[in-house]
């Protein structure tokens, strides 16, 4: 069966899904994006990404290209158009149109192009044995809680992580604290148990999953800090874990040539993975 794409209104073959050149998010990439879990039919958290692509596209003074309930039913449609029960729905809204100029053109319609590709439920070797991680410098802009498709420093952050052969790059701010991951948000627990990650200000992402985790932990009674941990606060934590709408809740289990603590997924995270599991069980099927 062929995927099928859709692009501003049509639903099309994949492998025919273009965009016009003179698209500004191709050209000056003026976009944002939202990746949304679709789990077991289920899609995780929509609201809160469709709350945060609305935020995204207001702080960029951006139009939504088609009604918030038009999307969701473009949504639903191209996932029953690709039959998929497990994977990730990608949602990308560009300015639009227009002859190159760096100013806004006027009278553009923003562009809507969504894909949804298969994914598997979860990768057992994540998750048993946990990832590693390479620290670098972030050189990214000032606004990184806009999810804007400008994701060139992600794109050589995880290039460096492929290279040194490892899974993720966390990102280190001036004073040497770690922002976040180049497509995931950075968390550690502290030697006496406490559950830290960075404040969602506008140096790091508001990722949807972060904001699911710090609710589970709440409930779960888990002490839990919003605060900067640095690298080397890090490399002594005792446990480490990413998280992201495609990945849930990874352990981090080295960090550059630092083993965490004994070299196996810790408890907690393990425990919250499990619990966020159950939250996502508890979204409704789409069909
Ligand atoms: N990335 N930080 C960055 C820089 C990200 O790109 C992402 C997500 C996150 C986690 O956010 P959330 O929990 O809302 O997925 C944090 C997506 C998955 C991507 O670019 O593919």
């Amino acid at each position: 069966m062929p995927r099928i794409a859709y692009v501003n209104g049509r639903y099309v073959d994949h492998g025919e899904a273009v965009v016009h050149v003179e698209d500004r998010g191709y050209q000056f990439a003026d976009g944002v994006y939202e990746v949304v879990h679709l789990f077991r039919n289920r899609l995780i958290d929509l609201e809160p990404h469709l709350d945060r692509l609305g935020r995204s596209l207001d702080e960029l003074d951006m139009a939504w290209p088609i009604h918030r309930s038009a999307l969701h039913v473009a949504m639903r449609e191209i996932i029953r158009r690709n039959r998929f029960a497990t994977g990730l729905v990608y949602i990308q809204v560009t300015r639009g149109v227009a002859p190159r100029d760096h100013k806004f053109p006027k009278d553009v319609r923003s562009s809507l192009v969504m894909t949804v590709r298969a994914i598997p439920e979860f990768l057992d070797d994540m998750r048993e044995n946990g990832v590693a991680v390479i620290t670098l410098e972030d050189i990214r802009w000032a606004r990184r809680d806009i999810k804007s498709v400008s994701l060139l420093p992600n794109v050589l952050g995880k290039q460096a992580a492929a290279a040194a052969d490892v899974y993720e790059a966390w990102m280190y701010d001036g004073e040497g604290m770690v922002t976040e991951g180049t497509s995931s948000n950075a968390w550690i627990i502290s030697g006496d148990g406490v559950l830290i990650t960075r404040a969602a200000d506008h140096d790091i992402l508001q990722g949807i999953t972060r904001q699911a985790i710090l609710q589970l932990a709440q409930e779960m009674n888990i002490s839990f800090e919003e605060r900067s941990f640095s690298v080397e606060e890090a490399y002594n934590a005792r446990e480490a874990f990413m998280s992201n709408s495609s990945h849930f809740v990874t352990p981090v289990t080295r960090i550059d040539d630092r083993v965490i603590a004994n070299g196996i997924p810790g408890s907690l995270s393990a425990a919250l993975h499990s619990r966020y599991v159950e939250f996502m069980s508890e979204f409704p099927k789409i069909s």
